[in-house]
C-alpha cells in the first residue's frame, strides 16, 4: 500500500481562527478528515503531523524514507520562504514531493514570493484554500502510481 506524509507547517493548527480571509474558517482537523476520505477512496495510507518547530519537521522528513513512506505531501507555511534546512531535507529524502499553499503566495507580500520549497518538490498547489490540499493529494498519489 502506497504510504504518504502530510506535513502542516508552522502556525497551521491555527485555522479556523487565523487571519480567515485568507485562509478560509475550515479548521486543520476538518482539513485532515478530508484527506483520509480522500486517501480511503485512493486506497492510500496517510499520516499526518503538524508543527510548529523546523527541527522537528527537518527530523520528520528525515525519517519518512526508513518509515517506508514514498511521497510527501507538505505545507511548509512561513518556512517556505525562509528554511534552507527544509528544502535541504526534502532534497535528499528521494520523496515524491508535492508542496501546497492554502492561499496564492504570488498574490501576497513581496517577501512570500519566493519559495525555497519548489524547486525540490516535483510540483506546487496554491490558492484554492483547503481544497489546495486535495488537488496536492490527488497528483502526488498519480504521481507515485505512475512511477
Ligand atoms: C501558507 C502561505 C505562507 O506564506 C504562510 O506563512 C502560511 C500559510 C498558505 O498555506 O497559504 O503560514 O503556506
Amino acid at each position: 500500500m502506497i504510504k504518504i506524509l502530510v506535513i502542516h507547517g508552522p502556525n497551521l493548527n491555527l485555522l479556523g481562527k487565523r487571519e480567515p480571509q485568507i485562509y478560509g474558517r475550515v479548521t486543520l482537523a476538518r482539513i485532515n478528515r478530508i484527506l483520509q476520505g480522500a486517501a480511503k477512496k485512493r486506497g492510500v495510507a496517510l499520516v499526518i503531523k503538524q508543527s510548529n518547530v523546523e527541527g522537528r519537521i527537518v527530523d520528520l522528513i528525515q525519517q519518512a524514507k526508513k518509515n517506508k513512506f514514498q511521497g510527501l505531501l507538505i505545507n511548509p507555511a512561513a518556512y517556505t520562504h525562509t528554511s534552507v534546512a527544509l528544502r535541504d531535507a526534502i532534497a535528499a529524502c528521494g520523496l515524491t514531493t508535492v508542496e501546497v499553499h492554502l492561499s496564492n503566495i504570488y498574490s501576497r507580500e513581496e517577501f512570500r514570493h519566493k519559495s525555497l520549497v519548489s524547486p525540490v518538490a516535483k510540483g506546487t498547489i496554491m490558492g484554492f484554500g483547503a481544497k489546495s490540499y486535495l488537488l496536492g493529494l490527488e497528483a502526488l498519489v498519480d504521481l507515485i502510481e505512475a512511477r
